[in-house]
């Protein structure tokens, strides 16, 4: 079990800023096994244009939202890279476009 503090700062590090809009890359994981990465559709160019600001970007590198979870993936491994990048602090609530 993880010290209260650090399950904390993991929780907010992993906090989804943007909910899912593809508007921040605090969702960035990295597909520990190429066979489950090549079996993922391939990310869109926004996906992309988020992944390009995430830290510690890989060749196997995707935003978590993005993947949908299908029975053919049961087994993925993730990683969670050494740190993100979160521009969206302390009680930002994303504004509906
Ligand atoms: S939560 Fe912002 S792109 Fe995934």
């Amino acid at each position: 079990m993880l010290p209260t503090k650090l399950k904390e700062e993991a929780t907010q590090r992993r906090k989804r800023a943007c909910e899912g809009s593809l508007a921040c890359s605090t969702c960035h994981v990295i597909v520990m096994d190429m066979e489950y990465y090549n079996k993922l559709e391939d990310p869109t160019d926004e996906e992309n244009d988020m992944l390009d600001l995430a830290y510690g970007l890989t060749e196997t590198s995707r935003l978590g939202c993005q993947v949908i979870a299908r029975p053919e993936l049961d087994g993925l491994r993730l990683a969670l890279p050494a740190a993100t990048r979160n521009f969206a602090v302390d009680g930002y609530k994303p504004k509906p476009h």
